[in-house]
């Protein structure tokens, strides 16, 4: 499938999620996984999102992530994986979006491309830390 008709497919329905869910008593993080993530990884982590059987790749199931990685496994791993700008795509996620880089784009829309000393944009930081935690909170 061309990535244009993917990334259209994952926004409409996104849009009207977005409208439907009360946002109230949700974290951060959770409203953001729920418009960006669950397309694909489902409302509840696992794998099972509306566009899931559409991709090459599945989605993993990311209430499992611990589990398999061990003590290997903290915030910074999966920021990093969600982030994306730092992974080569060869040998990674060819359909898992790079959020790093939407987030910064959008930052830099609004005109709020602040850089910190490391060249860190403060704005996706933010976005990439409230999804580790919820994603964090996914594990069993
Ligand atoms: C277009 C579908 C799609 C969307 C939207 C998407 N992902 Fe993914 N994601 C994938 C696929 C497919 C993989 C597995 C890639 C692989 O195995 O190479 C993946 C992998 C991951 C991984 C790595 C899992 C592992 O085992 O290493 C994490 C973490 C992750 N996604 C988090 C997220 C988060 C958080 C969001 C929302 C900001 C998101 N994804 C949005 C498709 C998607």
């Amino acid at each position: 499938m061309q990535r244009k008709t993917v990334l259209f497919l994952i926004l409409l329905p996104l849009i009207l999620i977005n409208s439907c869910v009360n946002a109230k008593n949700k974290t951060s993080g959770e409203i953001l996984f729920i418009n960006l993530c669950a397309s694909c990884h489902g409302v509840t982590g696992i794998g099972n999102g509306p566009v899931a059987s559409q991709l090459n790749t599945k989605p993993k199931d990311l209430t499992k992530l611990k589990q398999k990685m061990g003590d290997a496994f903290d915030a910074n791993v999966i920021k990093d994986r969600i982030d994306g700008r730092t992974m080569p795509r060869a040998h990674g996620i060819p359909e898992m979006p790079v959020w790093g880089e939407w987030f910064a784009i959008q930052s830099m829309s609004k005109g709020r491309l602040q850089e910190d000393r490391d060249g860190i944009n403060k704005d996706v930081e933010k976005n990439l830390d409230h999804l580790a935690k919820y994603v964090l909170s996914l594990q069993k």
